[in-house]
C-alpha cells in the first residue's frame, strides 16, 4: 500500500512536479502546534463517542504530545512524502504509534481539519495584534498629552490651510487606529466557531460531541452547515481586509512623516533607530521605516485582492483552491505584526521641532479667522468671506503679511472692523476658537485624550 493517506485508490505515481505542486507543507508547517492541538481534542471526542476506547485516546494524545515535542526542538524532520502539517503529524504518529495512530483520523477530513486549525492559529495571532494596535493608540495619546502645547500647519490639498495643535494630528490618527482595533475585536468573534465535525462535506458520522468538542478547543460556537464548514474562508478574506485597511492607516501616517520629516519641512526628526543613510550621499537620512510601512500596505492589499479572486467562483464545500488562502493571511499577519511595531517604534521616538512647525504658521492661514471676525459682528459669513478675500490681496499688493494691514486699511473694507480685530493675528486664539467637540482647542483635543484613554482602560 501507498504510504499517502489517499494512496489506496491509486496505482500510478504522481509525477514529481506535482507533489511539489501540490504540496503546501512548506508554508503550513507553522501550523503544527495548532494541528496537534486539534487532533489531541478529536482523539478524545472520539473516544466520548465510543468508536475508539479512552485507552487509545490517551495513547494518541500522548504520541501528539511526543510530536509537538519534536517540533518544539526543532528536532521534526520532514520526509518527502509529507504533503501538508496534517499528513506530516500523523505520519509521524504512525511512526511512533504503530497501528493505532490510524484511528485518529476516524469521521475527520483534511478539509474540516485545516478550517479548524487555520481558525485556532489566527485566532491567537489577533490576541498579538490586538495588544500592538493598543500600544500604538496608547504612543499616540500619551505624546498628544505631553505635547499639547505645540501648534503646527493644518493642510488640505496639502495646502497650509489652518492652524492646529500637533496633538490633534497625531489623535487624528489614533482614532483610525481605534477602528481598527474595533474591527478586529468584532472579526475575531467570527474566526473563533469551529468547523471541526464537519467531515469532507457531509459531517461526522460518529457522532461526535460537537459542542463538547468546541468547549474543549475553547472555541465559542461551531459552524452551522458542513458544506459551509469546510468551505468558509469569509473569516480569513476579514482578516486581509482589516489588514489592509489598517496598512493603509500606517500608510498614510507614515506619508505624512514622509513630508514632514524632510527637510523643507523639518517638523519631526526620525529617531536613528528608524532611518538609514545612503551608500552614495554621506549627507542623506532617509525615512525607510516609513517608505516600508508605505510599500507594504500595497502588498498585502494584494494579498487580500487575490484571496477574494480565489474565493469568488468556487462550487459548493472544499476545493485546493482554498490552500491558496494560507500564504497571504500568513504573509499579512507577519507584515501587520512588524508594521504596527515599527510604526510604534517610529512615533515614540521622532522628536517634533517645536520652533519649525510654529514658524510655518503665516498670519494668511488666519484669513478664515478674519472672515469668522466679521461674522461675530453680525455680516453674514458670504460676505465676510469675500472681504477677508479682498484683505488678503490688499496685504499681497501691499507687499504685508495680512496681519499688518491697519485698522483703518481693513474698515477701507468693511466698516464693521474695529481695534479689537488685532486680537485675531494670534495662532493659539485661532485654535481655541475650534472648542466645539472634536476640535482642536485645548479642551476639545484633552476631551479627546480622556475619551481614547477611558476607551484603552476598559
Ligand atoms: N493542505 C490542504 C489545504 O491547505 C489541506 C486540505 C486538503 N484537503 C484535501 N481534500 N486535499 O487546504
Amino acid at each position: 500500500m501507498s504510504s499517502k493517506l489517499w494512496g489506496g485508490r491509486f496505482t500510478g505515481k504522481t509525477d514529481p512536479l506535482m507533489e511539489k505542486f501540490n504540496a503546501s507543507i512548506n508554508f503550513d508547517k507553522r501550523l503544527w502546534a495548532v494541528d496537534i492541538r486539534g487532533s489531541q481534542a478529536y482523539a478524545r471526542a472520539l473516544a466520548r463517542s465510543g468508536i475508539i476506547t479512552s485507552g487509545e485516546a490517551e495513547q494518541l494524545v500522548a504520541g501528539l504530545a511526543q510530536v509537538a515535542g519534536e517540533w518544539q526542538r526543532g528536532e521534526f524532520t520532514l520526509q518527502p512524502g509529507d504533503e501538508d502539517i496534517h499528513t506530516a503529524n500523523e505520519r509521524r504518529l504512525t511512526e511512533l504509534l504503530g497501528a493505532v495512530a490510524g484511528k485518529l483520523h476516524t469521521g475527520r477530513s483534511r478539509n474540516d481539519q485545516i478550517a479548524t486549525d487555520v481558525r485556532l492559529w489566527l485566532r491567537e495571532e489577533i490576541v498579538a495584534l490586538r495588544q500592538h494596535v493598543h500600544q500604538l493608540i496608547s504612543v499616540a495619546t500619551e505624546r498628544a498629552a505631553v505635547e499639547i502645547d505645540i501648534l503646527m500647519p493644518g493642510y488640505t490639498h496639502l495646502q497650509p490651510a489652518q492652524p492646529i495643535r500637533w496633538s490633534h494630528w497625531l489623535l487624528g490618527h489614533a482614532w483610525a487606529w481605534q477602528r481598527d482595533a474595533q474591527r478586529l475585536d468584532e472579526l475575531a468573534a467570527r474566526v473563533n466557531v469551529m468547523p471541526l465535525g464537519n467531515g469532507a462535506l457531509a459531517g461526522n458520522p460518529f457522532a461526535i460531541d460537537r459542542l463538547q468538542l468546541a468547549a474543549d478547543l475553547d472555541f465559542a460556537g461551531i459552524t452551522p452547515n458542513s458544506l459551509d464548514g469546510v468551505s468558509d474562508r469569509d473569516f480569513i478574506a476579514e482578516f486581509l481586509f482589516w489588514a489592509t485597511l489598517t496598512m493603509l492607516h500606517l500608510s498614510r501616517l507614515a506619508e505624512d512623516l514622509v513630508i514632514y520629516s524632510s527637510r523643507e519641512f523639518s517638523f519631526v526628526k526620525l529617531a536613528d533607530a528608524y532611518s538609514t543613510g545612503s551608500s552614495l550621499m554621506p549627507q542623506k537620512k532617509n525615512p525607510d521605516a516609513l517608505e516600508l510601512l508605505r510599500g507594504k500596505s500595497g502588498r498585502v492589499l494584494g494579498g487580500m485582492t487575490g484571496l477574494m479572486a480565489t474565493l469568488k467562483g468556487l462550487p459548493t464545500s472544499y476545493n485546493k483552491d482554498l490552500q491558496e488562502d494560507k500564504e497571504p493571511l500568513f504573509d499579512a499577519v507577519d507584515n501587520l505584526s512588524g508594521s504596527l511595531q515599527i510604526a510604534c517604534g517610529v512615533l515614540s521616538t521622532l522628536t517634533p521641532n517645536v520652533a519649525l512647525m510654529r514658524a510655518a504658521l503665516s498670519p494668511e492661514m488666519l484669513a478664515t479667522d478674519l472672515a469668522e471676525y466679521l461674522v461675530r459682528k453680525g455680516v453674514p459669513f458670504r460676505e465676510t468671506h469675500h472681504v477677508a478675500g479682498a484683505a488678503v490681496q490688499m496685504a499681497e499688493v501691499q507687499g504685508v503679511p495680512l496681519s499688518e494691514l491697519t485698522v483703518e486699511d481693513l474698515q477701507r473694507l468693511h466698516h464693521a472692523f474695529e481695534a479689537d480685530v488685532s486680537a485675531i493675528w494670534d495662532f493659539e486664539h485661532s485654535v481655541e476658537t475650534r472648542d466645539v467637540a472634536g476640535g482642536t482647542s485645548r479642551r476639545a483635543v484633552l476631551d479627546q485624550i480622556e475619551q481614547l484613554r477611558s476607551w484603552l482602560n476598559r
